[in-house]
């Protein structure tokens, strides 16, 4: 099969963002546009994927620095979209085939693009087309009596009737590399703009016996670009509701569809319920009837069957075992592990710390770096001191320990299997197995005590 290059155009300034981040790296789904195109280019599975860039690149290629083998080629000026992929041609070899994307288009389906690559792998000019209500802005499709695809006229080149036109050019084209590359060569800028069109490639396809083979987009939402917060705000929308949208149909029940957010991927077992203003970040793995309250965060979470997320707790790079419970206002951070049944209550901080199964931590909590075994009782306001101000140190709580009310534990700490800590214990040396550590100051009680008072003046 001829090999895929994708060439991805984005060396626009985006000026109409009034940001001072280049625009391809504003987000989407939590996800910078450019990344999302890139990840649709690896989806076609492109051998090879160029980003023409321009305004902002040193920040636009560290951002995306991750991303596996991209060429990057710098457009300097800003001559048109034809000059643009002049830019990139040099760098494609012959044998295979180009499309070609636009950085700021986000949202298109491989379902949408499959077609034109294949129709440019028979030897055809491929065009991704849609019907806009308002056109004004867009190259307009140009087609002959036969309803054949004859050129793209730019509105500032166009004449009144062709104005009147309402199927535009997405910019999304397709064709053998060789010929793409014959047409760019032959480009000139003689037009109301100055500027080299990538669109004049069409008339000249045509022109060459070349058939043009238009698609046309169902969803306006899916070929439309970013060039104002406007426009980045209604694709955010459009691009939730694709996600609420593949959640219900996984059997999720959503209070209310509008109210939940998406910035990552979110699997769900059966008869999960999540109730309204719940975001999701990273990947996040949901069991069979998990129950997720109003106003959580959860990301890069794998949470197990039965567990219940009471509202406004965070949850993040954690673990919760199965039937589990969690919050309100519970604040799991990265590392936490949680094994079945563990109940973490209100107030309650988890860092890099794991949680055997049937323990309870109810009530205003930190826990950094620590191990806490089975049928473990945290009592309330118990603290690990995990920091000495240079380095972090480990507690360890094992089986059936029982820890006191207000408790510090100093690490690094060990208490014992079965030990109980006192309230209101500062801890600072193992307790053995059994044992009980108590450090609570000796009471001191003064009968008739007489507060100071206030000297009169
Ligand atoms: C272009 C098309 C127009 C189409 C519209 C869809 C041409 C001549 N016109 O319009 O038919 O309806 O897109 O949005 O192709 N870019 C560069 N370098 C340049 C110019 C543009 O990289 O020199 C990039 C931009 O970053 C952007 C894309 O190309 O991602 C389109 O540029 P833009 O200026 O938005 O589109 P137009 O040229 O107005
Ligand atoms: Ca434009």
């Amino acid at each position: 099969m001829q090999q895929l290059s994708v060439v991805i155009l984005a060396a626009g300034k985006g000026k109409r963002m009034v940001s001072d981040l280049p625009k391809v790296l504003h987000s989407v789904g939590g996800k910078p546009l450019l990344a999302r195109v890139l990840a649709t280019a690896s989806g076609l599975e492109a051998a090879v994927r160029v980003v023409v860039y321009g305004h902002g690149g040193d920040q636009v290629k560290t951002v995306l620095a991750g991303e596996p083998e991209v060429l990057w080629v710098e457009q300097a000026e800003q001559l048109g979209t034809g000059h643009a992929i002049a830019q990139a041609l040099p760098l494609l070899d012959d044998t295979g085939v180009t499309l070609v994307l636009y950085g700021d288009v986000p949202l298109t389906r491989l379902e949408t693009l499959q077609p034109l690559v294949d129709q440019a792998r028979q030897g055809k000019l491929a065009l991704l087309t849609v019907a806009l209500a308002d056109p004004s802005g867009y190259g307009r499709i140009v087609r002959n009596e036969q309803g054949q695809v004859r050129r793209i006229v730019e509105e500032k080149d166009a004449t009144p009737a062709e104005r009147g036109l309402c199927e535009v050019n997405t910019g999304i084209l397709a064709a053998a590399t060789t010929k793409l590359r014959g047409w760019v060569a032959e480009l000139g800028n003689d037009n109301a703009q100055g500027e080299y069109y990538l669109t004049d490639v069409v008339a000249m396809a045509v022109r060459d016996g070349v058939l043009v083979e238009p698609f046309t987009a169902t969803e306006a939402a899916e070929v439309q670009g970013v060039n104002d917060r406007r426009q980045l705000a209604e694709l955010e929308r459009f691009y939730q509701a694709r996600q609420v949208g593949a959640l219900l149909d996984h059997g999720a029940t959503l209070l209310d569809p509008a109210r939940v957010d998406v910035r990552g991927q979110v699997t769900t077992g059966k008869d999960v319920v999540i109730d309204v203003n719940v975001i999701f970040e990273g990947v996040v793995q949901l069991g069979d009837r998990v129950k997720v309250g109003a106003f959580c965060v959860l990301k890069d979470a794998v949470i197990g069957d039965d567990v219940e997320i009471f509202s406004h707790s965070r949850i993040e790079g954690a673990t919760v075992g199965a039937g589990s419970q969690l919050g309100p206002f519970a604040r799991l951070r990265p590392g936490s592990q949680l094994a079945a049944g563990v109940h973490i209550g209100n107030f309650v901080e988890t860092k890099k710390t794991s949680i055997g199964p049937g323990s309870k931590v109810n009530h205003l909590t930190y826990l950094g770096d620590a191990e806490i075994g089975a049928g473990v009782n945290v009592g309330a306001g118990t603290i690990t001191c995990n920091y000495d101000g240079a380095n972090k140190h480990k507690t360890i709580v094992d089986d059936g320990a029982f820890i006191g009310s207000n408790s510090a534990l100093v690490a690094p700490v060990r208490i014992g299997k079965g030990a109980t800590v006192g309230a209101g214990s500062a801890v600072g040396r193992d307790v053995p197995d059994g044992g009980l550590c108590l450090t609570r100051a000796p009471r001191k009680d003064v009968s008739n005590w007489q507060r100071p008072v206030k000297p009169k003046s």
